[in-house]
């Protein structure tokens, strides 16, 4: 059959351009090869669903092109998305740092982008997986099916186990579009070497600074079997390279000079008791343990607590790798934003050709971000073609 446009994954970015290209008198199609569309989107945000961050930005992003985003975020905001939650009647509420979650449940979100695409009369086809497609006459065929303009919205490999996989990227390069090196992201990292005394303390969290390269975030940390986990370090894992440190601010509140002064007033304290009033037992045990200062510290010279102080702000972990796409909420990388328009997400070299969401290489923070530029970019792509 021929529609005006066949969207290839009915996620988060595609369910979006599918409902407005069909509100504004399209005939779409949605290729899912799932039984079900947004399996991506129920299990968010732990059933939650953290469906935008309100302090949305371009510099909340990775890109080969910091720009590039810019222009589909500034179209479509977390207010549009918001006002589009309201107008459904689900319940929402503000967690941390401008996290919006459903009061309820994800499966909210889904069923209000199926029934924005039962508006604009899309047809939904779930079970349908895509492994070819054709281009002549300017039309692309998918089997029996054509279009004139074609969409790759089928995200990116992390988590395989849902089906996952890098389709688009070898779509887009069947196309002669370039892709940036797709790498894991949001992911925990694993810690091996002298470090691997650390996952002792699997479970313990606490808030710190964790920072790689120039990024640095101030999140909880968690310690897990494996290495590091929790906000902080998964907003890290985005900025580290192999090889690369990860440094650990585990007293963020403390000023300069704090273990002399207490030196002063609590001479008879041990290291370790004076950590335990900022950090879970276990983590303060495991320091004090690690940086040697046995004793009382009114018994420790002063450049010996100076040097623990130092280390306390700014310990150095050099994890061995991550938990890779298993464990990646996200892939860096994808579909060359250069290859693109900023404004309507078509290939400049391939007319009727659109790349939205997770597929292109725009990676956001944790919190919300991602799903806004799968909205963002699924409105540029629904309004254009
Ligand atoms: P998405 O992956 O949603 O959709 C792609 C669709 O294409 C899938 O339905 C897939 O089945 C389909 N598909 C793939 N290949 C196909 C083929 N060959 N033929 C047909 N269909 C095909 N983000 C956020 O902002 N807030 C949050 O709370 C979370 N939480 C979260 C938790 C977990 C566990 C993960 C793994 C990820 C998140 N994310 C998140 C990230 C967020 O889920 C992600 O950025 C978006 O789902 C990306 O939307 P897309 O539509 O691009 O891809």
């Amino acid at each position: 059959m021929e529609y005006d446009a066949i969207i290839l994954g009915g996620g988060a970015a595609g369910l979006m351009c599918a409902a407005r290209a069909g509100q504004r008198g399209r005939r779409v199609l949605v290729l899912e090869k799932a039984a079900e569309p947004g399996r991506k989107i129920l299990i968010s945000g732990g059933g939650r669903c953290n469906f935008t961050n309100l302090g949305t930005a371009p510099d909340r992003y990775l890109s080969a092109n910091p720009h590039f985003a810019k222009s589909a975020l500034a179209r479509y905001t977390p207010r549009d998305f918001l006002d589009l939650v309201e107008a459904h009647g689900i319940a929402w509420h503000e967690k941390t740092l401008g996290q919006l979650f459903c009061d309820g449940s994800a499966r909210q979100i889904v069923a209000m982008l199926l029934a924005e695409c039962a508006k604009g009369a899309v047809e939904v086809r779930c079970g349908a997986d895509v492994t070819e497609v054709g281009h002549t006459d300017g039309l692309f065929q998918v089997g029996a099916d054509s279009a004139p303009s074609l969409v790759i919205a089928t995200g990116g490999p992390s988590i395989p186990r849902m089906g996952a996989t890098g389709f688009a990227y070898d779509l887009a390069r069947r196309f002669g579009l370039k892709v940036v090196e797709p790498r894991p992201a949001l992911v925990p990292l694993t810690l091996g070497g002298d470090d691997v005394l650390f996952r002792e303390l699997s479970g313990v969290s606490a808030e710190v600074i964790a920072s790689a390269g120039k990024a640095s975030f101030r999140e909880a940390a968690l310690f897990t079997h494996r290495g590091l986990s929790g906000p902080a370090i998964l907003q890290v894992s985005s900025y580290w390279r192999p090889g690369d440190p990860v440094r650990i601010d585990f007293l963020p509140d403390r000023a300069t000079g704090w273990l002399i002064e207490a030196k002063r007033q609590s001479p008879r304290a041990g290291l370790r008791a004076m950590l335990r009033e900022a950090l879970p037992e276990r983590l303060a045990a495991t320091l004090a343990e690690r940086l040697g200062c046995e004793g009382d510290i009114g018994n420790l010279p002063d450049a010996a607590l100076r040097t623990a102080e130092a280390r306390l702000a700014g310990w150095t972990f050099v994890p061995n790798g991550s938990e890779g796409y298993a464990k990646a909420e996200v892939t860096l990388g994808g579909i060359a934003t250069a290859e693109l328009s900023s404004r309507t997400m078509e290939a400049r070299r391939v007319p009727g050709l659109y790349a939205i969401g997770e597929a292109v290489d725009v990676t956001g923070w944790l919190g919300g971000y991602n799903f806004q530029w799968a909205w963002a970019s699924g409105v540029a792509a629904g309004d254009a073609l």
